[in-house]
């Protein structure tokens, strides 16, 4: 347990209750009583005095950390090259959408299928010269994103910061440039709309202006010797939109993102979105971030287990397996799983079941113990 009461402990370390009530106001808590209740915390300190240490199944659990020793250690022979997850971020109006369309519509991975694309909060492309893939994320500003920042966890590899050639640099591509330094994501400049400007030299000129702007805002630009490319696009037209897709496969390889790509990992990822749709129940997509997530897997994911009853692309067509870097749309959740929570693979449904009540009785411990000062204030007063 996390809390014990005083009576409990001095029964555990075969100590009289008058004497532990003795020793532990003289360590400074006041108002002790037999039914005084002490914090882990506490108990490992007071355990400390009489040599007695807590044993290694009574590590403070946290709700954070109950599904940690399900996870499995890095096995440096299975990491392989991944795709690179890439975000796109600018200024209102600045054309994120319409790079995010264009991409969609030209170099989406599974042509094959020819569905209608939904918009799953992820899709990929394959570049047209390398015959690379990328990851795109749909829902930057999304809520799910902020959770996940909030407990450190970036899923970002690059960040595409959109600048218009008619608009340079404005209010929220500085707050982009700000998440970009603090995220630790790579960063690579989109000048878009070029095809604004059909006189070349004026072109040229406006571009420079952004350039120099951006220089300004003490952005390293590959042109001054820094490491940010910059990529002058037009995704009306389509103009250099292969250039940006291969300078983020180049900045890629210069990252060398790898991860674990075997079957024999523990797969993990964390859910983008999560909805509930008619006919199927449960859905979310999840973004694989490590080892092959395969249809009939068990997943638990806060609260909650899943047993994959389907998986499919952002084309809608059914997937048997998916690897890191790759998001799929599952259905088989018991109850619905949150946005921005980490999922992971156990190899069962019982372990499932028992590590997601531990949980729970995890929270629910928690939230008591932050009863505990509550109820020894309320007693000391009583008394
Ligand atoms: P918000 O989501 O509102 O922040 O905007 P956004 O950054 O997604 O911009 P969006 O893609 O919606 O584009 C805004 C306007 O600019 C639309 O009218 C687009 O058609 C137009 N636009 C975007 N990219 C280009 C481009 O490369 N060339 C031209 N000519 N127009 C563009
Ligand atoms: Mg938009």
């Amino acid at each position: 347990p996390n809390y014990i009461a005083v009576s409990d402990l001095a029964n555990l370390i075969n100590l009289k209750i008058e004497k532990l009530t003795k020793d532990l106001t003289k360590m400074g808590f006041a108002n002790v009583t037999h039914n005084y209740i002490l914090s882990r915390e506490y108990v490992e300190l007071v355990l400390m005095n009489y040599n007695y240490e807590l044993g290694k199944q009574a590590l403070v659990v946290t709700p954070d950390n109950v599904y940690d020793e399900l996870r499995s250690a890095v096995n440096p022979k299975n990491l392989s090259r991944r795709p690179p997850i890439v975000t796109i971020m600018g200024h209102v109006d600045h054309g994120k959408t319409t790079i995010l369309d264009y991409l969609r519509k030209t170099s989406i991975v599974s042509e094959e299928h020819g569905g209608i694309t939904q918009h799953i909060g992820a899709f990929q492309v394959e570049t047209p010269v390398s015959k690379r893939k990328i990851t795109f994320l749909d829902t930057p500003g999304h809520a799910a994103f902020l959770k996940m920042r909030e407990r450190g966890a970036n899923i970002t590899d690059i960040i595409v910061l959109v600048v218009s050639l008619e608009d340079s640099i404005m209010p929220q591509t500085i707050e982009a440039l700000k998440h970009a330094a603090k995220s630790g994501s790579q960063m690579i400049v989109a000048i878009t709309k070029i095809d604004r400007i059909s006189n070349t030299k004026e072109r040229d000129r406006a571009i420079e202006k952004v350039t120099i702007d951006l220089m300004n805002n003490e952005v390293p630009i590959e042109k001054m010797g820094g490491d940010v490319q910059v990529v002058p696009i037009s995704a009306r037209t389509g103009e250099n939109m292969n250039l940006l897709e291969e300078s983020i496969i180049a900045l890629s390889d210069v990252m060398d993102l790898k991860a674990e790509r075997s079957n024999k990992a523990v797969a993990e990822g964390f859910v983008i979105e999560s909805e509930v749709k008619k006919s199927v129940g449960n859905v979310s997509t999840v973004l694989v971030t490590k080892g092959i997530l395969l249809k009939g897997s068990i997943l638990i994911c806060g609260n909650t287990y899943c047993k994959v009853r389907s998986m499919s692309n952002e084309q809608g067509a059914s997937v048997l397996l998916a690897d890191p870097s790759t998001p799929v749309e599952i259905t088989g959740w018991k109850h619905m799983p949150a946005a921005g929570d980490e999922v992971l693979q156990v190899s069962s449904e019982s372990i499932a079941k028992k590590y997601v009540a531990k949980k729970l009785a995890v929270l629910q411990m928690a939230k008591e113990a932050k009863n505990v000062d509550r109820i020894n204030e309320q007693r000391a007063m009583e008394a």
